[in-house]
């Protein structure tokens, strides 16, 4: 059975919303403690609120597309005020559905940067071996289904998606030598604030099992952040329902 303890402590990005929500309350439930990252301190708040151990939470109000390139330093002062990291979820990200006649260079770095940039930078900061608990330590980021099938109207999101895999799986080969993890887990379709906007391109119909849900994700990234995945790195998994 999977459970933490409180000197595991798990920065969890875009915590005050839909997948990040649940991981950050099901690391807090399972013990460990969570560096809540997002930039609406009322629904950081609002997670806290619902956790089982708040005392635990630490939340940390940060807009992530500004100054990225120093990201890796933010991490550094992350680790000097709570202590070293065993894991980074990667659950911030932002949707957009726009046809190929209305993408421009602009629209394009706008998805790229929260969805792109910002993991990369996050994920080397988090690799700085002064910041994370060596062997053991494990990152997964929330890339996206859409980053190895792109649907009409994606050539941003998807865009940005399949970057991220591919450089994460050079980033896991890379930390492996040091024990460190790196996976990537890919959904389709998940009812969350985000879903309301990709909906749009997705019938409901299209799932044998109906849609899913917060926890179907959140159960797979605790696995993958957990020593019991502590083989494991290097993965994209597709959380989809078989639909693709
Ligand atoms: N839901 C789906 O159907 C689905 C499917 C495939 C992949 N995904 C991926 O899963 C991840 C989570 O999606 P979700 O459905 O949980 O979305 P969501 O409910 O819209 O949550 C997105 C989170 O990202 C944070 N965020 C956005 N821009 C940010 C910025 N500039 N700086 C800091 N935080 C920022 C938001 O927090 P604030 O607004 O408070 O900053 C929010 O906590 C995303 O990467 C998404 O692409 C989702």
């Amino acid at each position: 059975m999977i459970s933490f303890n409180a000197e595991q402590r798990f920065i969890v990005t875009g915590a005050s919303s839909g997948i990040g929500e649940g991981v950050a309350l099901l690391l807090n439930e399972l013990g460990a403690s969570v560096i809540a990252v997002a930039r609406n301190v009322e629904r950081l708040s609002a997670m806290k609120a619902k956790a089982k151990h708040p005392e635990n939470i630490f939340i940390e109000p940060k807009d992530l597309a500004e100054d990225i390139e120093n990201l890796p330093n933010y991490v550094k002062s992350l680790k000097e005020k709570y202590g070293k990291f065993q894991g980074l979820a990667y659950c911030a990200g932002i949707g957009g559905i726009r046809p190929l006649r209305a993408v421009e260079k602009e629209t394009i770095q706008e998805i790229f940067d929260i969805n792109y940039f910002a993991p990369v930078f996050m994920a080397k900061g988090f690799a700085d071996k002064r910041n994370n608990n060596g062997k053991g330590s494990s990152i997964v980021i929330l890339a996206s289904a859409g980053g190895v099938r792109g649907e009409p109207g994606m050539t941003e999101y998807s865009g940005s998606k399949g970057a991220l895999i591919a450089s994460m799986q050079s980033i896991a080969r890379e930390l492996a030598p040091s024990y460190i993890r790196v996976n990537c887990v890919s959904p389709t379709l998940i009812q969350t604030q985000m879903a309301d906007e990709i909906a749009r391109t997705y019938a409901e119909g299209k799932y044998p099992m109906g849609l899913g849900e917060v926890s179907d994700v959140a159960n797979m990234v605790i696995y993958l952040l957990a020593e019991q995945s502590h083989w494991i790195t290097a993965q994209n998994y597709i959380v989809d329902c078989g639909v693709i």
